[in-house]
């Protein structure tokens, strides 16, 4: 009996919470509500968002559980959670975006294919685990290697889950060898989620957490570590998960000309009001997140209640005395910031956001010139059409 099981089906699924929003129920694609995301700095583990790609996997003896190394010097190697438990243990607090959140508002310019979400696909939470770079240490790779000594230049993650994608094989991603086998990138192979045992839909007993990059490369439910020369030829790395002009469409795509998205670009979403929003004349509160990747923090958040002709910076906020985040301008290196504005309106509006990051990054204004056939990376400006009548916020 293998210690990880991978179902066919859909019947051993885990339970959710039913206030989930549920874009896609088999395989299981859910997000919070708007208001539920930002009602805390670290997300619950129920409200964070659920990407799946195929049925959950089960455990079925954590002691014969094992990650499988191949590609190394010598022969391969096997590592079991005591092993891993074993290395010192790191808490990093990081913020995970599907690179499809907010694909449902792209879709409205012009169609684009995947799993429809709203700003929700995203989530802050504090990952306990081993440092991958001590881990690959452990099977004989030294830090901050650019190359093995026999030419292996990426780190390939295969999971078990059976997807559709991958023809009922596994799902899988790599990442540069440089970026796992640095201390400072914080890659990590977690087993906790928010101080918890990491719970099935999250990746049990182990997955790994890229901060910073797009969620996709973040695989969970770990089978085998492979240190390769390529980077990894799977189908979310090779034919999904790429970014594409306006220009390309399903007639006229060629895979090979773009390279696999990694870090993801600076985002900002409005959490507490949608476009059912009704408000009386007034004050209005307006509530969100934003957070860029690679590392970069949040410089400012910019809110518009007139469309965008005039702005007002909005207060950010942080941690709110969670110990697992480091005090300093370095808070916001992999997580990301809580911002709120206060503004006064007169009649129906639209309310837009936009945020900066530390390298001065900023969002686009309009949606149609990042529109992409695939429907990722919706970064655009973040707009809220709110309406005057009997309040219902
Ligand atoms: N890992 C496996 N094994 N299977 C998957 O379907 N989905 C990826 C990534 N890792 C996926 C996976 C994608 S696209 C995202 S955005 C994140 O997991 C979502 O992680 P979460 O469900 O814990 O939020």
């Amino acid at each position: 009996m293998p210690g990880l099981r991978a179902p066919s089906d859909y019947k051993e699924e885990p339970s959710r919470h039913p206030a989930l929003v549920i874009n896609s129920k088999e395989p299981f694609n859910a997000e919070p509500r708007r208001a539920d995301l930002v009602s805390s700095y670290v997300t619950p583990v129920e409200f964070f968002y659920k990407r799946n790609h195929g049925p959950i996997p089960i455990v079925q003896d954590l002691h014969k559980y094992s990650v499988l190394f191949t590609g190394l010097k010598g022969s391969s190697k096997e590592l079991f959670m005591k092993d891993i438990w074993k290395l010192p243990k790191y808490t990093v607090a990081a913020t995970l975006q599907c690179a499809g959140n907010r694909r449902t508002a792209m879709s409205k310019t012009r169609k684009v294919k995947g799993v429809g979400w709203d700003v929700a696909a995203i989530g802050n939470a504090v990952w306990g685990g081993a440092k991958l770079a001590d881990v690959l240490e452990l099977v004989g790779i030294p830090k901050c290697s650019h190359v093995t000594s026999n030419g292996g230049k990426h780190v390939e993650f295969v999971s078990i889950d059976k997807c559709k994608e991958e023809n009922g094989g596994p799902y899988k991603a790599s990442i540069p060898l440089s970026q796992a086998t640095n201390p400072e990138a914080d890659v990590l192979l977690a087993y906790e989620m928010n101080g918890e045992t990491l719970n099935r839909d999250h990746g049990y007993p182990l997955r790994v957490i890229v901060p910073g990059v797009i969620g996709a490369r973040s695989v969970k439910w770990l089978d085998s570590i492979n240190i390769i020369a390529e980077e990894c030829q799977g189908f979310f790395m090779q034919r999904d998960y790429k970014m594409f002009p306006p220009s390309v469409d399903w007639d006229n795509i060629d895979w090979s000309t773009r390279r696999p998205q990694m870090d993801f670009p600076v985002q900002c979403a409005i959490c507490s009001l949608d476009d059912k929003s009704v408000a009386k004349p007034g004050k209005i509160t307006i509530k969100g997140y934003a957070v860029s990747g690679g590392g970069r923090g949040i410089e400012r958040v910019d809110v518009s209640i007139d469309g965008g002709k005039t702005w007002v910076e909005a207060i950010k906020s942080q941690k709110a005395g969670n110990p697992y985040i480091p005090d300093g301008e370095n808070s916001d290196k992999w997580s990301w910031v809580l911002f709120e504005a206060e503004g006064d309106i007169h009649g129906s509006t639209e309310i837009v956001a936009k945020a900066v990051d530390t390298a001065a990054n900023v969002q686009p204004e309009n949606v149609e010139v990042i529109w992409n056939l695939r429907g990722i990376l919706n970064t655009s400006w973040h707009r809220v059409q709110v309406r005057m009548g009997h309040s219902n916020l």
